[in-house]
């Protein structure tokens, strides 16, 4: 079986984890799974890098032993990584012993090499970064990433010949163009390739965290010359060798786009001088940002992961972050954006095609489907999406595609409305294509849900269970499990819904619909009413929805998915663009009892007409000055030789209009919801 070694950056401990660093181990996570759904025999690893000065200096801080700080530290990443389902085969930390060993391998054999030699240092130096940085490194004296001063250091220290792997290296990119990916960041490395490299300082003399360098144990070596062994060491140098030479060399480094230079440049030439095989590819992913920032717990501006996980589920987290944000592209986080995604993509789209698939076929079919294998567009499109799916995995265009499943999706979805399976159920005459349509639309969501797998694992193995096929994730491949099936006769079973919609907004009743009663909450599979193409799945408002592989999250209202028995859903009330308006001016309609020509100020620094039915009611000095309530995205009627751009919101008191008042004014243009 063909292997694949990825690897994932290690972090620093001196804080806990946070939605940037997630979102590298989550997106490497879905590439290993990826992997293994296609058949690849993978190993995945992440880990800890413990011996950076920052990490020292945290431990002292609390009092604590370095090395009793990096194990407690181990426990809260190990934590958060379980909490957003990672699957790594491995975890390593530098300060064990197999690290070591691998250390004083590579070293030795860069001394052995020729290319280790001592000189004095003398420069700055960001603990920020653990790099030596040059004057042009700066910006305004300051190092750009951590916003600090550097150090001034001396030191006498030991150095690796860097500037003798140039040529090398510059060959080398030029024999594997895929070598570092995406395309943008390879640029970058070619035009410092092209500027020439200098000798980098590979120990730093008078500290006593980190591995003593093996030819001068007065020193330790370089954190980042440390670090980068990981990837050897975690399989087996200097310890194993058939662990070695099962796996190197490695086949992806995920890494950010702030270390590619140290995967690309600094770690080849170690290996090319250690005489051991380079790695095969490094992808330089972008950085999540918060409000234009890169989010980072040194500048203050990050999201706590675990936070995130339990607001929707791992599963919708890891949606987010690897659909909207293309991958080796920066991307911005925020809930708001992230519960609009959730509402769209799993609250409506697939966690309503997972109810209305299971649902009628347990209403229809008691649950029991059987095997058509008549063409259909779906299956066309649903063995293009395949297609276009790996294509696009393989090249690590991840957004891509995802982005192809949820075509497959939506493609679905339309089925079901042109093919009216609810009307088809009318008719026994139409049983065959009822069957028909069940199936197709079953097979369509089981073949989307194998395929959303690596970034949802525990949903898509939701789903499948209630498809009827709950082999277990491990064992599934794209070769069995990701072509079109056209037969065996399968066990469908609805269930709560997966996803209840999530409405963190405070909801305001709507103001001018004559007694509205509240969404009844449908149970999947025995409340379908006559009207409603959907059977409803919603649970009711304030209950507990459960996410697969999540923590029970509170949701505040959950309104079935579409309209059931005369009444809208949030969705349909949303679409009605309600805002504050305040009168200018007012006067009477020639001709007309009713009408009122009403100048209002709907922004800050607009106005609309408005026709407004309250003559009778109001006149127009009466109203000049008062702020009312209007809907803003009305299409302009004409009425008695105007138009009116809107309608005024008042309550009908037989025949008597009453407008809607604020306690306090709100400024003309605020949204009514
Ligand atoms: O750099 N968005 O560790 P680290 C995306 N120990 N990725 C981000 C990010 C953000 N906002 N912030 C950080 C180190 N990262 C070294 C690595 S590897 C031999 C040694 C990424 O804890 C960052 O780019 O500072 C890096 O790949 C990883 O998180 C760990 O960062
Ligand atoms: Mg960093």
């Amino acid at each position: 079986m063909p292997r694949f070694y990825l690897t994932t950056a290690i972090d620093y401990v001196n804080s806990r984890p946070h939605l940037g660093t997630a979102y590298e181990k989550i997106t490497a996570d879905v590439i290993a799974r990826y992997k293994r759904l296609a058949g690849l025999d993978t190993h995945f690893v992440m880990g800890n890098d413990e011996h950076s000065q920052n990490v020292f200096r945290r431990a002292r801080e609390l009092g604590k032993d370095p090395l009793a700080y990096c194990d407690d530290m181990e426990g809260q990443f190990r934590e958060v990584w379980r909490a957003l389902d990672l699957s790594f085969d491995d975890f390593i930390r530098t300060t064990q012993g197999r690290h070591k060993a691998a250390v004083e391998t590579i070293v030795r054999r860069i001394a052995d090499a020729g290319d280790l030699y001592q000189a004095d240092y003398e420069g700055w130096y960001c603990v920020g970064c653990e790099a030596f940085k040059q004057e042009k490194d700066l910006v305004e004296g300051l190092c750009p990433i951590h916003r600090t001063k550097p150090d001034w250091i001396k030191e006498r220290n030991h150095f690796f010949r860097l500037s003798a792997y140039r040529d090398r290296l510059r060959a080398h990119f030029a024999d594997h163009p895929d070598f570092l990916q995406p395309e943008s960041r390879r640029n970058e490395i070619l035009s410092l390739l092209e500027s020439g490299l200098e000798d980098i300082s590979i120990s730093r003399a008078g500290q006593s965290w980190g591995i003593p360098l093996p030819t001068d144990p007065s020193s330790v070596v370089y954190v980042w010359f440390d670090a980068l062994i990981n990837y050897a060491s975690a399989v087996g140098l200097g310890t194993d060798p058939a662990l070695f030479d099962t796996w190197w060399p490695a086949d992806l480094h995920v890494v950010g786009k702030d270390i590619t230079r140290f995967h690309c440049v600094i770690w080849p030439a170690m290996l090319m001088s250690a005489k051991l095989p380079v790695p095969r590819q490094v992808f330089g992913h972008g950085w999540v940002h918060l409000r234009g920032e890169k989010m980072s717990k040194s500048l203050g501006t990050a999201v706590d992961p675990l936070e995130a996980a339990q607001r929707f589920g791992a599963d919708a987290l890891r949606l987010f972050l690897t659909k909207e944000i293309p991958y080796g592209a920066d991307g911005d986080f925020t809930f708001e954006r992230f519960e609009e995604r959730y509402n769209a993509d799993l609250a409506n789209n697939l966690g309503n095609l997972v109810s209305r698939v299971t649902a009628m076929g347990a209403r229809y079919r008691q649950g029991h489907l059987t095997p058509t294998a008549s063409p259909s567009r779906l299956r066309d499109l649903a063995e293009t999406t395949v297609g276009e799916y790996r294509a696009a995995m393989d090249a690590f265009a991840l957004h891509q595609g995802v982005a192809s499943v949820f075509r497959l999706l939506d493609a679905t979805n339309e089925y079901l409305a042109e093919r009216a399976p609810w009307t088809l159920a009318k008719d026994p005459a139409n049983a065959a294509a009822l069957d028909e349509v069940l199936f197709t639309a079953a097979e369509s969501l089981r073949l989307a849900a194998v395929l959303l797998g690596p970034v949802m694992p525990a949903s898509s193995q939701a789903i499948l269970a209630r498809l009827g096929d709950p082999s277990p994730l491990a064992t599934r491949r794209l070769a069995t499990d990701g072509t079109w099936r056209a037969e065996g006769a399968r066990t469908v079973a609805a269930g709560d819904a997966l996803w209840p919609r999530a409405e963190s907004a405070p909801v305001v009743p709507p103001v001018t619909a004559p007694a509205v009663t509240v969404a009844k909450p449908g149970v999947a599979s025995v409340s379908e009413p006559e009207s409603s193409p959907v059977p409803s799945a919603a649970p009711p408002a304030g209950t507990t929805a459960h996410v697969p592989g999540a923590t029970p999250v509170q949701v505040a209202v959950a309104a079935a998915p579409e309209a059931e028995g005369g009444v809208i859903t949030i969705d349909d009330f949303m679409k009605v663009e309600l805002r504050v308006g305040k009168v200018l001016a007012a006067e009477a309609v020639p001709k007309s009892k009713k009408l009122l020509k009403l100048t209002v100020q709907d922004g800050p620094e607009s106005e609309r007409t408005i026709l407004a039915g309250i003559a009778e009611s109001y006149t127009p000095e009466a109203i000049v000055g008062r702020t009312i309530a209007f809907v803003a995205n009305l299409a302009p009627r004409p009425m008695m030789g105007l138009v009116s751009h809107g309608m005024v919101l008042a309550a009908d008191t037989d025949g008597k209009a009453q407008l809607i008042s604020f306690e306090t004014p709100p400024a003309p243009g605020t949204r009514i919801r």
